[in-house]
């Protein structure tokens, strides 16, 4: 049944690198994307290699002086036309990564709409996105913001749209064109955006390689012509990644793991604790916990313990394990049996050196045999475990007993990672200070996952370097000239001789 939705979806049998506006014939070996909860075969994507990488590049660098020498209110149309588009396809692309990736339809809508408002975002930061000037004697000095050329991009297979949009939308507002590399494990929907891409921007502007971290991904960071690289995955491939770049000498942005805390006061007013738990929930099980920012570490106070813990406990039962294609906040799949497998162990982990609280088993659903589904599962632990250091990427939440603030602060910060923090507090002076205390790039205050346009999302520590979805991000795109003019030349330094 999946296989004739994936047809009525419009998907194609093959998907070749999509080059110059075109997807390239296959020549060479393909790999395979298949849907996450069945296990169906959907479509065969290009396994590329160096060449697809070379032909790429080539194409962005040769679009590179035209797109660059647009106005910023022109190529700010170009983006408001693809956030059109995407708004347009938003249900059939949701469908496609909902079957591609196995979580639910519900979070792949609110991708695309996430994805569609940063091509938007970023259509207007980048026209305000002016350099900076200055008299000099006898002229000016004029200081601009200029592209850096072609951007080797590689995103990872959890949010793929946003993904997409991260990395696309800034870059090519700045004037940089790309070459994006998918990951394995969620490529068709970045594919299918190239359908959408060939119908409004210029050829070589956005170029897509399909394929493997070590092929396509190794190709593209290793190429002499690419000029700025940005990454988004797990933290030892970040450093990877970063070597790359440093043996080219050209800038790295990465945006990487994280284990979040998650921080519960006892002062929080009573009449707020259910939503608190809602809060808690959603920010440790969204996106089946395999998101960068979830908040996987709560830190529970212990005069709120007990009373907290049995209402997180239901909130987590509430939580309908199902189908992705059903309607509704539900749990999915993971994307992968490897994932899967990864997830197992941690909870084999914890089974034997933390507390099971609820949860810990896989889950069955109908008709979905292939698919890696598991309860949500919450551990008593301390922040010292494995449980509570690395990050899981799954269903899988961390709770820690706390009632020092001194020893709150230190637990929280006493990790390897400092993407994200949530609080809950009734206290504002103590809110501020917790935030301005913690190691994170992101901190939530009464909230989370609250990410509005504008809002810098990156890491401290090892979660990763440079900041997206804000203003920022166009200068991670962008390096400094200073041009300085002066309208009569200045009288010789040294004096000829006579
Ligand atoms: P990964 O970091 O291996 O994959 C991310 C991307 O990097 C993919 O496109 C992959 O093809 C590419 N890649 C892999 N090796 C490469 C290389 N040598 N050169 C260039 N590109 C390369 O992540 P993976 O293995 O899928 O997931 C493992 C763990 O990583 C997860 O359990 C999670 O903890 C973390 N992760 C974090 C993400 C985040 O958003 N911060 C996203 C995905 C994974
Ligand atoms: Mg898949």
């Amino acid at each position: 049944m999946t296989v004739e939705l994936a047809k009525d979806l419009g998907l194609s049998e093959v998907y070749g690198a999509f080059v110059d506006n075109q997807f390239k014939p296959v020549k060479g070996a393909v790999f395979h994307a298949t849907a996450a909860a069945t296990g169906e075969h959907l479509a065969d994507i290009a396994r590329c290699g160096g060449e697809d990488v070379e032909a790429a590049v080539l194409a962005a660098e040769r679009a590179f002086p035209d797109w660059k020498s647009l106005q910023p209110e022109q190529r700010a149309a170009y983006l408001h036309k693809l956030a059109d588009a995407i708004e347009s396809a938003a249900s059939r692309l949701m469908m496609i990564d909902t079957l591609d990736i196995g979580r639910g339809l519900w979070e792949t809508g609110i991708d695309y709409s996430i994805a569609a408002s940063q091509y938007r975002y970023f259509a207007a930061a980048i026209v305000t996105h002016e350099g900076f000037g200055r008299p000099i004697p006898n002229g000016y000095l004029v200081a601009k913001r200029e592209p850096y050329g072609v951007c080797g991009q590689i995103i990872p297979w959890n949010v793929p749209a946003i993904m997409a949009a991260l990395k696309i939308a800034p870059a090519v507002a700045a004037g940089n064109t790309v070459v994006i590399k998918p990951d394995e494990n969620a490529s068709l929907s970045t594919l299918e955006l190239c359908k959408l891409v060939a119908q409004i921007f210029p050829p070589g502007v956005i170029n897509v390689v399909p394929g493997f971290g070590e092929e396509a991904g190794a190709a593209l960071t290793a190429h002499p012509r690419v000029a700025k690289l940005a990454f988004t995955g797990s933290s030892e491939i970040g450093r990877i990644v970063s070597v790359a770049g440093a043996n080219r000498l050209v800038p790295v942005s990465l945006e990487l793991g994280g284990k979040s805390p998650n921080i519960v006061f006892p002062d929080v007013d009573p009449v707020d604790v259910d939503a608190i738990v809602d809060n808690v929930t959603f920010a440790s099980m969204y996106c089946n916990g395999q998101s960068c920012l979830a908040g996987t570490r709560l830190f529970l106070h212990d005069a709120i313990y007990d009373d907290f813990m049995s209402k997180l406990v239901a909130s987590m039962k509430r939580i309908r394990i199902a189908n992705p294609t059903d309607a509704g906040p539900l749990l999915g799949c993971l994307i992968s049996p490897k994932q899967g497998r990864r997830v197992q162990e941690y909870i084999a982990i914890g089974k034997s050196q933390a507390s099971l609280v609820t949860g810990g088993e896989r889950a069955v659903v109908a008709g979905c045999d292939a698919g890696w589904f598991f309860e949500p599962t919450v551990f008593e632990t301390s922040n010292e475990s494995r449980l509570a250091q690395e990050e899981i990427f799954g269903p899988v939440l961390s709770v820690i007993r706390w009632n020092d603030y001194e020893r709150l602060i230190h637990d929280a910060n006493d990790v390897r990672y400092g993407l994200a923090a949530g609080l809950y507090t009734t206290n504002m002076a103590k809110a501020l200070e917790t935030a301005d205390r913690l190691q994170a790039g992101n901190v939530w205050i009464n909230n989370y996952f609250n990410l509005a346009n504008g809002s810098p999302f990156g890491g401290f520590k090892e979660s990763g370097i440079g900041s997206e979805f804000c203003r920022e991000t166009l200068n991670m795109y962008t390096h400094l000239k200073a041009i300085t003019m002066q309208g009569r030349v200045n009288p010789a330094w040294f004096a000829p001789v006579h």
